[in-house]
């Protein structure tokens, strides 16, 4: 199985620009996105070739970016299960709750999904290291594809990020910086550093999404090829926002699923929270939010690069966006330990502390089809208690 992908294309300007040699976003500032061939992707359907048999996210290999397998850098992310909700549905007055549980992916996170796609192609493209600012488990996926394919990864991380993020990192061999501030600040310090590096910074190259697009075909598959009525993602820079609005679109275009979309909800915590803030405003742009803080670290993203994509897939899907108190996010935590079997990462536990509000406001319903993302393992949090 072969990439039908064509070229990429801005969402903004509407420029095309090849998918030949390694990018970064457009000459309008917006971020690029993948466009395929969907015509022969549907041709090879009809001959009942889609989806394969592998048990990973390169089952849509048709729908990934890389041409030839030999690049694909795989550990065997994505195909995570979708978990029923054995007592923290009922506990929320739903029905029936699903949970992705991102934390089964190989280093601990959805992040693997994106880094796997993206180190793969920018290596397919040329590419000989990589550089990028994360929150941490963006750090810990690069550095593990990095090291699987043979090439350095150098890591830019908030000094306050916790100390099994940088360990895991060194592990894997890769080069950590610790900056002080925000991920916005450790761009900031990686850029002065000007290294000759590819750069993997969220939503600055156009395939770390792709991977995350795997999500949403994975979820309507697993449905058997059908659409939830809601997903809730913790969101900080919006790729499992954008990449999930993007599988639907594609599924649609290869007459998988119909023209109905998930209701796609941001959670976020009221400690950094420029996408319910925008989303409540009715603003086309994200403004920065200034001196974020939250201990969902991955969410401490005050200016996502991505922003008015994030706002669209929101508002096209008819859902929104909800803030979390902060001091919910540790008692919910341990909760859903204790309700489901899962250490969910502190992200996470803002995705399901926003659901239980979008419950109390009847903005989802009791008897809806709701699916939660576990984006991540909560087990290199240790400084939390
Ligand atoms: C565990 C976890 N969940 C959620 C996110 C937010 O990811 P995004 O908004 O890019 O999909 C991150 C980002 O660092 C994360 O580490
Ligand atoms: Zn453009």
């Amino acid at each position: 199985m072969i990439s039908h992908i064509s070229h990429l294309k801005c969402p903004q300007c509407r420029r095309e620009h090849s998918a030949d040699h390694l990018s970064t976003y457009c000459v309008c500032g917006s971020p690029l996105f993948a466009v395929y061939d969907t015509g022969s992707v549907q041709e090879e359907i009809d001959s009942g070739e889609f989806p394969s048999d592998l048990n990973s996210m390169w089952r849509y290999s048709q729908l990934l970016p890389v041409k030839s397998p030999s690049y694909v850098i795989s550990l065997g992310e994505g195909w995570t299960p979708l978990l029923l909700s054995r007592q923290l549905g009922k506990h929320l007055g739903l029905r029936m709750l699903r949970i992705k549980d991102e934390a089964q992916n190989p280093t601990g996170s959805f992040k693997d999904r994106g880094l796997s796609a993206a180190i793969s192609k920018s290596l397919e493209l040329g590419a000989k290291s990589f550089a990028l600012p994360s929150a941490g488990n963006a750090a810990v996926s690069a550095s593990a594809y990095s090291a699987a394919a043979g090439v350095s990864a150098h890591i830019f991380m908030p000094d306050d990020t916790p100390e099994p993020f940088f360990t895991q990192c060194e592990l894997f061999g890769a080069e950590t910086v610790r900056v002080r501030g925000t991920i916005s600040d450790a761009g900031q310090e990686m850029r002065k550093r000007n290294g000759d590096w590819t750069d993997l910074s969220t939503t600055k190259e156009p395939y770390r999404v792709e991977g995350k697009k795997t999500l949403g075909f994975e979820i309507s598959e697993q449905m058997g090829w059908s659409v939830p009525d809601a997903i809730v993602c913790p969101t900080g820079g919006g790729t499992a926002i954008i990449g999930i609005w993007k599988a639907f679109e594609e599924l649609e275009t290869l007459g998988l699923v119909g023209s109905e979309r998930p209701r796609i909800y941001a959670a976020q915590s009221g400690g950094c929270a420029p996408v319910v803030r925008a989303i409540e405003k009715g603003t086309d742009n994200l403004e920065p939010w200034v001196n974020g803080k939250t201990m969902a670290l991955g969410l401490r993203v005050p200016s996502p690069f991505a922003g008015r994509q994030i706002l669209n897939a929101i508002r096209n899907s008819g859902g929104g966006a909800v803030a979390v108190a902060e001091h919910d996010i540790e008692p919910i935590r341990r909760m859903v330990a204790r309700l489901e079997g899962l250490d969910i990462c502190p992200e996470s536990a803002v995705g399901i502390a926003g659901l239980r509000n979008l419950i109390d406001a009847g903005t989802i319903d009791f008897d809806e089809d709701v699916i939660l993302l576990n984006t991540g393992s909560g087990a290199r949090y240790t400084n939390l208690k």
